[in-house]
């Protein structure tokens, strides 16, 4: 079965052609950072009008990668839930377009649900059951993934999501959008014992995380030495920043593993990519006898053949838009469209 995915939820335009959840013929990623770094974050209208500008071309790319056309696919998906409204409305109304000319199925993907599912990919023996934690810019969830469409948070942030902490924290140091690679380079040459920073715990929760109070005690960091006319050390303070977020979501990821049972693990989202969170997963589940699955580096980021990959089984478990379908800027990743 070859899918057509449309990925526009953030500041990346993506589409990809996809067979059968595993095989990527193309994927196409055209990335708005460059525009957005000027203001310190993405700003919500210029990424709608961004998409609205590079849809086409992005989507045509994928189809001429994939030495394809439209009338040779099976299915149209797209990413309908959660992200930017106005950016998320970009994609969903072009897939809509799509749909309707050539007749074909319209599958609705949750943005969190792909990011699992670019694990399908790059590790194309998985199969669920198995514990996930998805960390990206906007959420950190620890999820039980019971099978492909039956997912349940068993914890998530009170507060910041890890992307955005790192983020923030590099933004601090002086660190161009979006930090958290930066920070992540910069910190593998710090010394990640040099600051005592909090690990904050969610008290009643203990699969939550809170991530906003480890930001302002690097904020309070930098003040005070500025105050003081002093110069902290940028790697050592990221170093030792990088070690305190990676610290909180292993002691989670230790607890729920524990917890269900599970022996399989897998990560997802943006923050997948970070160099610690990785080496620290590989060491543990190596110790514990745990099996451990990471996107491949490409396929961290947001991109569309993530949703290629989790439209496949969407449409097994028959989920299939009719032409009403809407953006939604919060989804519980639970929830069936
Ligand atoms: O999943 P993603 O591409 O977009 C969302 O769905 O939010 O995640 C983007 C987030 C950003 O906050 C970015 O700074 C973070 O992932 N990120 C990293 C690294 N690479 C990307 N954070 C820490 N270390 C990295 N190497
Ligand atoms: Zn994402």
């Amino acid at each position: 079965m070859r899918i057509l995915a449309i990925e526009s939820s953030c500041d990346e335009t993506a589409a990809a052609v996809v067979e059968d959840g595993k095989k990527v013929c193309s994927s196409v990623v055209a990335s708005q950072i460059e525009e957005h770094k000027l203001y310190g974050g993405v700003v919500p209208e210029i990424a709608s009008r961004r998409h609205s500008e590079a849809i086409v071309g992005v989507t045509r790319q994928a189809l001429e990668q994939a030495n394809t056309t439209l009338k040779e696919l099976d299915a149209i998906a797209v990413t309908s839930a959660p992200g930017l409204i106005g950016a998320l409305l970009v994609g969903v109304n072009f897939a809509k377009g799509l749909a309707l000319s050539t007749g074909l199925p319209l599958i609705p993907v949750h943005h969190l649900r792909a990011h699992i599912a670019s694990n399908y990919i790059t590790s194309p023996t998985l199969e669920p059951p198995f514990l996930c934690l998805v960390v990206s810019g906007g959420h950190t969830h620890i999820v039980d993934v019971k099978d492909y469409t039956d997912l349940y948070v068993l914890g998530q942030t009170r507060d910041d999501a890890a992307g955005e902490a790192f983020d923030k924290a590099a933004r601090a140091m002086g660190m161009p959008y979006p930090g958290g690679v930066h920070l992540d380079k910069i910190a593998e040459q710090g010394n990640e014992d040099a600051f005592t920073l909090p690990h904050p715990v969610v008290q009643g929760a203990p699969l939550d995380f809170s991530f906003s109070g480890l930001k302002t005690a690097v904020i309070n960091l930098l003040h005070n030495a500025s105050q003081k006319g002093e110069q902290l050390s940028v790697a050592d303070l990221s170093a030792s920043f990088r070690k305190a977020v990676v610290d909180c979501l292993l002691k989670n990821v230790i607890l729920a593993m524990r917890h269900t049972g599970y022996k399989k693990f897998v990560v997802a989202g943006g923050v997948s990519a970070n160099s610690l969170l990785r080496r620290r997963l590989q060491q543990e589940c190596r110790e514990e006898g745990w099996e451990l699955h990471m996107p491949q580096l490409n396929l961290c980021g947001d991109n569309a053949a993530m949703v290629g990959a989790q439209a496949y089984y969407e449409f097994l478990s028959g989920q299939i838009a009719g032409m009403d379908l809407n953006a939604c800027a919060a989804m519980p990743i639970e929830n069936h469209f």
